[in-house]
Formats: C-alpha cells, structure tokens, sequence
C-alpha cells in the first residue's frame, strides 16, 4: 500500500455472535491494519446491533445502520466463522438485510473464513463468494481461510503465528490496494471528465 487518498472507507463485517468467538480476533488484525494505513474503518458486530430476518418488523437500527455503513464504503469486508460446513447463519443474515436488489451490488468485497479445524473456512468461503456474486459484488481474488484458528490465536486475541497474520492483513492490503487502483482513479477521472 502506498500513502495517497485518505478518502477510503472500509467497512468491516464480523460474521458471528457467538460470545467469546475466534472469528473477531483474526477481523481485529484486518482492523488494526487498516488503520494503521491511515484507512478509515467502521465495523459492524451483529451482537451490538441487532438485525431483522427478512420481512420481519421491529425499531433494531442495526439494518439500517448496516445499510448505511456499506453504502458509504468504498470497499467491504466480509467475515465468517466455518459453521456445519458452510457460512454462519449471521453472515447469511447480514447479506439479507442489505437489500434486495442488494447494496453490496457493485462494490469490492474480500472475504475472511476462520475455522477451528485443519481444513480451514473453504467450503464457506466458496459459499460467500457464491452469494456474493449472486448479488453482485466484485469480490477480490484471494480470500483468506485461516485453519486451525484455536492454535493460531490465544484466548486473549495475541496472534501466535506470524505467517497467519501475514495472510490475515493481506485481506485489509489487498482490499486497499485495489480500491486506490481501481476504483479511485475511475472516480477521479469521472471528475476531470465532468469538469472538462
Ligand atoms: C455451530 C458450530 C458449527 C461448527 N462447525 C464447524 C465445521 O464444520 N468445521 C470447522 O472446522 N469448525 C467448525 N466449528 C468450529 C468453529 O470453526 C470455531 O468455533 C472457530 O473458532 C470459528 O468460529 P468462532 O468465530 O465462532 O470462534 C463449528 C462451531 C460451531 C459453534
């Protein structure tokens, strides 16, 4: 990544609300490194803000402020635990109370999967990715399945395996990276056009 355009917005989705769960420890270092790339980041935790299942009535602001926060994001990170093979049920949740046609449709997406086994997050991963497309997202090559998670994080959250965290904060480099690539210089260009 490199130092320009500070008017990026990620928002950043944790895929559970299971307490205590693994999943908010590896979103954590995409979070941290992010910011630490002068990034501005809003993450959405569905254990704080409440969501509605579709067609369902209540005053929640969670979908609401999910919309909003993924409207205004030049980019989205997308996160999920490995459940019974697949997606969580929340993350599932979150993609239905974006909208329908959907807000996510036509921005850049990256996709985390974390799971206790060795195997990894790829069956949910290819899920996701599946969804994702089917509403129209651009989702980023490379997603990352981080296995094995309950050796590679202590309960604390301290990251215990170097190379897992490399791969961990490529989520947030490479979502960066093409967002200042791909996306800024069309808007930029737009501008120049529209002025001209
Ligand atoms: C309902 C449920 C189903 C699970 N199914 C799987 C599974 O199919 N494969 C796997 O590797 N781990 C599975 N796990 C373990 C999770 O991957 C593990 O809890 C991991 O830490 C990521 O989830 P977490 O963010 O909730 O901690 C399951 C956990 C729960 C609660």
């Amino acid at each position: 990544m490199n130092d320009t355009s500070e008017d990026i917005r990620i928002a950043v989705i944790l895929g559970t609300t299971r307490p205590g769960n693994y999943t908010s420890k590896a979103v954590a270092l995409v979070v941290d490194e992010l910011q630490a790339n002068g990034i501005a980041v809003d993450t959405f935790d569905p254990a704080e803000m409440p969501l509605l299942s579709p067609g369902a009535v209540g005053d929640n602001l969670g979908p609401e402020r999910l919309r909003e926060m993924v409207k205004s994001a030049s980019g989205v990170i997308l996160s999920t635990p490995e459940y019974h093979g697949g997606i969580s049920s929340t993350i599932k949740l979150v993609i239905e109370n974006l909208g329908f046609p959907s807000v996510l449709a036509g921005k850049p997406v990256a996709l985390l999967g974390v799971a206790a086994g060795r195997i990894g997050a790829i069956k949910s991963l290819e899920q996701l990715r599946s969804i994702c497309s089917h509403v129209g997202s651009i989702v980023l090559p490379g997603p990352v399945s981080v296995a094995g998670v309950r050796q590679v994080f202590d309960e604390d959250g301290r990251c215990l395996d170097g190379e897992a965290e490399k791969q961990i904060r490529s989520v947030a480099t490479k979502m960066v990276d093409y967002v200042r690539q791909s996306v800024c210089p069309a808007q930029c260009l737009e501008v120049l056009v529209r002025a001209s």
